[in-house]
């Protein structure tokens, strides 16, 4: 298996950390313009290998040029200019578009069979813009949508009603970033709708606005105390690859590019999918109530005017 990254910053690191450690890659290849920086962190993370915690070693190597990345199975897109203001990440828009179309163009040439897996921001509008730029068919361009920030929604759920967050169903839909939402209507502990859930552990009800509230400021206090977020954006990503590589029908809200679903037509948006070896395998549209389509509708149309 070869596997290509492309930007090796905070985020294309831990990507590379989880693969290194987890993945039974045979070769890795990493394109970031700082090419110093890259080979100097291939070969701090080679000094791990001699102590042996790794059934495997993946040869890793610095890409000369986009050529490297050629005949990959999976391109990781990580690349950015730096994110200076991220309470708004529209602001990287215009200048990532531009590179989402240098690297989709590159990737389309060398790599055409992969599946592409991004984290750029603004994802969604990225996500819509690499298959824009390399035409590649949709389904095998993943955007890291909104798992993490449904990841962060079950942290908090999990924390009220003092459970594992691995009882937890619910998931936050629409842009990653701040037109966000929750459909409650779906969000479920072991198999009850939340609201139930605390009437038979004999808690309070969820406060929606405050979870949806931690939600968003979560990613905010990390980044504003450490200047980047990498651990959870690292481990989403690799859940969506270990989906694909393993073909595990796993249902995530991913960046997808919708046709109709929920009544949104071409446009990437974060949307739950069935995520299996060809990638996207299909969009499921969930039976949301109308408030719920109507945040949806709103969010697309933030997305949608922030890319006008
Ligand atoms: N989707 C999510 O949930 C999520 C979470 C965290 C970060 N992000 C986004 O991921 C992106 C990366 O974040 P980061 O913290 O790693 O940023 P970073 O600034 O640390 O890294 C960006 C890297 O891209 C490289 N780069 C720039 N232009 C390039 C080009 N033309 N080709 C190859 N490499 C190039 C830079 O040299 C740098 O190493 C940002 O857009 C950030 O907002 C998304």
């Amino acid at each position: 298996m070869k596997i290509g990254i492309i930007g090796l910053g905070m985020v294309g690191k831990e990507v590379l950390l989880y693969l290194f450690q987890f993945s039974a890659s045979q070769e890795i290849v990493v394109y970031d313009i700082n090419k110093a920086r890259t080979q100097a962190e291939i070969w701090d993370f080679e000094d791990s290998v001699p102590l042996g915690h790794f059934n495997h070693y993946s040869h890793m190597r610095v890409a000369e040029d986009y050529s490297d990345i050629k005949d990959c199975d999976y391109v990781f897109v990580n690349a950015s200019i730096p994110a200076k203001n991220l309470t708004d990440r529209r602001a990287l828009l215009a200048e990532n578009e531009k590179l989402m179309r240098e690297i989709g163009q590159a990737v389309a040439k060398y790599s055409p069979n992969a599946i592409v897996i991004i984290t750029s921001n603004p994802v969604d509008a990225m996500t819509y813009y690499f298959i824009k730029y390399s035409g590649m068919p949709h389904h095998r361009v993943l955007g890291s949508g909104d798992i993490l920030d449904t990841v962060r929604l079950r942290r908090y759920i999990s924390m009220h009603f003092d459970v594992s967050a691995t009882n937890v169903t619910s998931f936050v839909l629409g842009e990653h970033g701040n037109s966000s939402f929750v459909p409650w209507s779906i969000a479920q502990v072991a198999g009850l709708h939340v609201d139930e859930f605390s009437k038979v552990k004999g808690v309070p009800l969820i406060n929606k606005e405050e979870a949806m509230q931690f939600v968003r400021q979560r990613g905010l206090d990390i980044y504003n105390t450490r200047g980047y977020t990498d651990h959870g954006i690292g481990a989403s990503v690799y859940t969506i690859f270990s989906a694909v590589a393993q073909n595990e029908s796993r249902i995530m809200p991913v960046s997808a590019l919708l046709h109709g679903e929920y009544g949104i037509d071409n446009l990437v948006i974060g949307a739950l999918s069935v995520v299996g070896k060809n990638g996207i395998e299909k969009v499921l549209e969930y039976p949301l109530t109308d408030e719920e389509l109507k945040l949806y509708h709103t969010s697309a149309n933030f997305i949608r005017e922030a890319m006008k």
